[in-house]
């Protein structure tokens, strides 16, 4: 009984002693403090995005749970500061490591801090608990541009459905009639009466008739009238247009599968008013190097070449240009004013909530109306982002007490605010 008791107190004193022991040598240093988090999101974008995902393989491995397979956290430090020292150093892990990945060559980060190190690994570790988010475009799209007015597809249903009702209609009158014809006295009846019951069913009787004549009359009225309503409601929207572009370039390959930011390219997005379409210049920060694509070979990259004036073979510029005419997709009146970098930088609204999945796009096409109601209906529903924007501070104060503050409160319904 005794040796029992002593026994299952020794079994607990060693488990514990072994998980404070795993907790010191790896999760205990790695911090859950949202601050360290946000700062290692920053270093990790700026520094170790372009090679490494927290989730997934690029040029290096996937970071997540990196700090239980390595030999140990101070190995991270030492590895992060010099890759190829490590490697030198005949150490066994790092050495695998660089044959698995082709050798490639990790660039040395020689005067991270400790700390700074840290909370990249603090990130990874918080990213990668994360569960799997849905692709961005399928969930935060409410305003876009389905749903506004009777969508199309409803209009067309409902006029089908009418038409099938009325067809269904008349085949049960004339079963009704047939039926009605053989439980008739006919020798009760009068020789006119007699007659409209027999007169015979030919197709001439019954396109002659009134209710066949009311009901083609009433098609064609429907139909005109829905074409009609359409080209009213239609006038001046563009949504879904979708022109060919001089270059196929393509979203899906550049924003999608290479998961280049959007504002990269479309660098006014964050300063201006306008986001941009990007100089052929930033074409060249890589089409130096990548000269052929998988899907159309170098003709349409050599058509960069041709618009900046590069010469591949002496890999050098003529000074010849001629511009690149992409056509203007997205484009409001003049009488209104739109501004990107108040949406985008203050207010946080992601691209795809009012563009669509572009990075699913092949061609870019309107995804949104872009109408006067499209824009007051977000700012009806869309509350302002008042996170640590001092300029709000006040104005929060003084809207206390109602809910959370609406574009529409700080004036986004205002008629001078959109119309010069
Ligand atoms: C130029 C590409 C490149 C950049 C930039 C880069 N890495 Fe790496 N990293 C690699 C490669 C490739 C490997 C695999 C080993 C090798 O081939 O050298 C690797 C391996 C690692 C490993 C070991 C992974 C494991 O599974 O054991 C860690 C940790 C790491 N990198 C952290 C970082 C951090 C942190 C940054 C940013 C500060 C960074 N890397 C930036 C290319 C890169
Ligand atoms: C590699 C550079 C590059 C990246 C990255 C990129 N774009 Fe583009 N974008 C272009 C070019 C070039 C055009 C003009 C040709 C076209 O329409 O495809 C364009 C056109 C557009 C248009 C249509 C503009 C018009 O004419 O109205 C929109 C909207 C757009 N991009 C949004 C995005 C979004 C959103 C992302 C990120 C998911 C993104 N872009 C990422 C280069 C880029
Ligand atoms: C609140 C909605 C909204 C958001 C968010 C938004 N856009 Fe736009 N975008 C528009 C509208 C509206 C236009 C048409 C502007 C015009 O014609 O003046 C436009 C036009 C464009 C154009 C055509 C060129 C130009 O500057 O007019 C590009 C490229 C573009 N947007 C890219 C982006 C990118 C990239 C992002 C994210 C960084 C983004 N947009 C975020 C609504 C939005
Ligand atoms: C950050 C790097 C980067 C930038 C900037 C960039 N591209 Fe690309 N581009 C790529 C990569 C990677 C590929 C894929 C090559 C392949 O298919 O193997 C590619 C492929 C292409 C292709 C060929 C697609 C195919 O599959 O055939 C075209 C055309 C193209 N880019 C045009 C452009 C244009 C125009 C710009 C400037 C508006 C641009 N690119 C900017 C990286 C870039
Ligand atoms: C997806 C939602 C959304 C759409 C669509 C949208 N906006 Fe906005 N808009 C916002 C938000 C959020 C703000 C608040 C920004 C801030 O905090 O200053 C804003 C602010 C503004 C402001 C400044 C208002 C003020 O009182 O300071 C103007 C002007 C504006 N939008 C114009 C437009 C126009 C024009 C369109 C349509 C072409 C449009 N917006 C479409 C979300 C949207
Ligand atoms: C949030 C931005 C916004 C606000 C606020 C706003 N408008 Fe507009 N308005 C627009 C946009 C964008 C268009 C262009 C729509 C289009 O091209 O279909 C427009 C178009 C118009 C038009 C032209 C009609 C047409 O179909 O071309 C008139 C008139 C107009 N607005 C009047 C007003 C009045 C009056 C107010 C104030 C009660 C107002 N707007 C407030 C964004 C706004």
């Amino acid at each position: 009984m005794k040796k029992g008791l002593s026994d299952s107190v020794k079994f607990i004193a060693l488990a514990l002693f072994l998980v404070t022991l795993s907790f010191n040598s790896f999760a205990q240093d790695i911090s859950k403090d949202p601050a360290v988090i946000s700062a290692g999101e920053a270093l990790f974008n700026g520094n170790c995005k372009s090679c490494h995902r927290v989730k997934q393989k690029l040029v290096g491995p996937a970071l997540a749970g990196v700090e239980t397979r390595v030999p140990s956290i101070d190995w991270i430090k030492s590895w992060v500061r010099n890759p190829a020292k490590v490697i030198a150093s005949g150490d066994a892990y790092a050495n695998k490591l660089y044959t698995e990945f082709n050798k490639s060559q990790m660039t040395a980060f020689t005067n991270y801090t400790d700390d700074q190190i840290m909370s990249i690994l603090a990130y990874v570790k918080a990213e990668a608990e994360k569960p799997d988010a849905p692709p961005p475009g399928t969930t935060s799209i409410t305003a876009g541009g389905e749903g506004s007015g009777i969508p199309n597809s409803y209009m067309n249903v409902i006029l089908v459905g009418m038409i099938v009702i009325l067809l269904l209609l008349l085949i049960i009158l004339g079963l009704i009639i047939t039926a009605l014809k053989k439980y008739l006295d006919q020798k009760d009846l009068s020789a006119e009466d007699n007659e409209i019951i027999n007169s015979p069913y030919t197709p001439g009787t019954i396109f002659r008739s009134t209710g066949f004549v009311f009901l083609i009359v009433f098609i064609v009225a429907a139909v005109s009238f829905k074409t009609v309503i359409d080209g009213l409601y239609s006038i001046g929207i563009q949504q879904n247009y979708q022109p060919k572009q001089p270059i196929a370039f393509s979203h899906k390959i550049h924003a999608g599968q290479y998961e280049i930011d959007c504002k990269y390219c479309h660098t006014g997005a964050i300063k201006g008013k306008q986001a941009n379409i990007p100089s052929p210049n930033i074409c060249m920060n890589c089409h130096t190097q990548i000269q052929k694509g998988t899907n159309t070979g170098e003709g349409e990259i050599a058509k960069i070449y041709a618009a900046i004036g590069y010469d591949v073979k002496t890999a050098s510029y003529t000074g010849k240009q001629k511009p690149i005419e992409w056509v203007r997709i997205h484009n409001l009146p003049d009488l209104a004013y739109f501004n990107h970098s108040q949406h985008v930088n203050v207010a946080g609204v992601e691209c795809q909530t009012c563009h669509g999945p572009v990075q699913e796009m092949d061609v870019v096409k309107q995804y949104s109306l872009l109408t006067m109601g499209w824009c007051i209906d977000c700012h009806r529903k869309t509350d302002v982002n008042t996170r640590g924007n001092a300029y709000y501070d006040k104005l929060l104060e003084l809207h206390n007490g109602k809910k959370a503050m609406k574009v529409e409160d700080i004036g986004g319904l205002e008629c001078s605010k959109c119309h010069y």
